[in-house]
């Protein structure tokens, strides 16, 4: 796999925008989207044994980073079949034809399939040695709908028309990249579908008429709606600390996902370092960091303090950091989930697709509960949202907890 200088992908945007806006191109989104036609095709013994292993398959920047497929689709589905044992080849045979269609990489296609609690409570089979309970609020002040589909889908390319028409034929069959392709239609129906993208120069392409995000506002380069990059290589867990070790479903991974809504007016009446300030830690400097990330080399700068001194840090500077909360929960200097998460535009909502991996769903819930930070709000000058860390720009709406097992398992479990 070539490596990928993101700042040169980021700079290739910017001319062709720039082509695109003096009229000597159509339209810039019609270059990123070209359909499938140059899409290579794929073979199923390719793919690793455990479906969340995508980290090899990735482009990496110059200093390692993995590079995420940009763009993303999301299918919620319920199991509808009456037969488990019987609908599983039909199921396999849909993946399967989909691997066929498509390599392995982000020129291609990548995909997890997980399994809600919800599913596995229709089934009288203990889950040994995993850890999903279903994804109820964190605390009693959340109001977030729990995710009640049986199924989660998540396909990802740096092709648009690959995510979309992997979708289209999962759902409703026919042919993808040239290949048939089996579909789930018997024995599935959608409950709820998200697209997402992330990478430079994207957000500022997608920003038109949203709400919760004044238009103009990304920077052009910019990989989030919220202008910094996340998901460096060392604050993300390696895929080996999110494998599940033991039991039946050794080599899977639970997932945890949730949809925010992004409310950014006041976010962008910041200057970058107050935003720097909110997001990462308020020591740092705009220099070191840059306007959207761009000085990062694979570390977020953020040093790890505990909770006494995350009460200093608020007495001194009036507020508290989202990476500086969770970086006291690092292991050998890496936290312990990894974050997979995608921007979307869809309901004409500025929003965000959160996905975690972990191997325990506890993991995921003491981060996410130290990100809440309602301890400072109760004992420092912080607020609830204010100034505690990116809270006041985010609103959850809906979560959910998935088992994406290893690959062999991931019909109908
Ligand atoms: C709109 C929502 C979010 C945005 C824009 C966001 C953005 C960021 C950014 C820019 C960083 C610093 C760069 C990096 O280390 O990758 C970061 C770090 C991090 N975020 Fe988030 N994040 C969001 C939600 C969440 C959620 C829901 C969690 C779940 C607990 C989370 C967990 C983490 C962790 C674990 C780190 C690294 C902490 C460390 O330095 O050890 N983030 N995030």
């Amino acid at each position: 796999m070539l490596p990928r200088d993101d700042a040169v992908g980021m700079r290739r945007r910017s001319v062709l925008r720039g082509l695109a806006a003096a009229g000597a191109l159509p339209a810039v989104s019609a270059c990123l989207t070209t359909g499938t036609g140059d899409v290579p095709s794929g073979d199923p013994s390719e793919r690793p044994a455990r479906q969340h292993a995508w980290n090899d398959l990735l482009e990496r920047d110059d200093h390692g980073n993995a590079r995420l497929p940009e763009r993303h689709a999301f299918l919620w589905l319920s199991y509808v079949g009456a037969d488990r044992s019987a609908d599983r080849d039909r199921v396999e045979g849909a993946f399967t034809d989909l691997e066929r269609a498509y390599r392995a990489g982000s020129d291609g296609l990548l995909f997890t399939v997980g399994y809600s609690p919800a599913y596995f409570d229709r089934y009288d089979e203990p889950l040994e040695g995993v850890d999903l309970p279903p994804a109820g609020p964190l605390h009693d002040g959340e109001h977030v709908a729990t995710d009640d589909a049986d199924v989660l889908v998540h396909l990802a390319s740096d092709h648009l028309g690959a995510v979309q028409e992997a979708a289209r034929v999962l759902l409703d069959g026919g042919e993808a990249n040239g290949t048939a392709v089996r579909s789930l239609s018997d024995v599935v129906t959608i409950v709820r579908r998200r697209e997402g993208f992330v990478g430079g120069g994207l957000p500022a392409e997608n920003d038109a008429n949203l709400q919760g995000l004044p238009e103009g506002s990304v920077h052009e380069d910019a990989p989030t709606f919220m202008n910094f990059r996340s998901g460096l290589r060392r604050t993300q867990a390696p895929e080996d600390r999110v494998t599940i070790e033991e039991g039946r479903f050794a080599g899977g991974t639970t997932q945890h996902v949730e949809l925010l809504r992004l409310q950014l007016q006041e976010w962008f009446d910041h200057p970058p370092a107050q935003q720097i300030a909110h997001l990462f830690a308020p020591d740092l400097d705009v220099e070191d960091v840059g306007e959207y990330g761009e000085r990062l080399a694979d570390h977020n700068g953020v040093e790890p303090v505990d909770e006494r001194g995350l009460r200093e840090v608020v007495a001194e500077h009036g507020v508290v950091g989202h990476a500086q909360k969770l970086a006291r929960f690092r292991e050998d200097g890496r936290p312990p989930i990894l974050r997979r998460d995608v921007t979307s535009a869809d309901n004409g909502e500025a929003g965000m697709v959160f996905v975690s991996l972990q191997r325990d769903v506890a993991d995921f819930r003491a981060l996410r509960l130290a990100m809440e930070g309602l301890d400072l709000a109760a004992e420092t000058a912080v607020g609830e949202r204010r100034d505690n860390g990116i809270l006041q720009y985010l609103r959850n709406r809906h979560r959910g907890n998935f088992l994406i097992p290893p690959r062999e398992l991931r019909a109908l479990p």
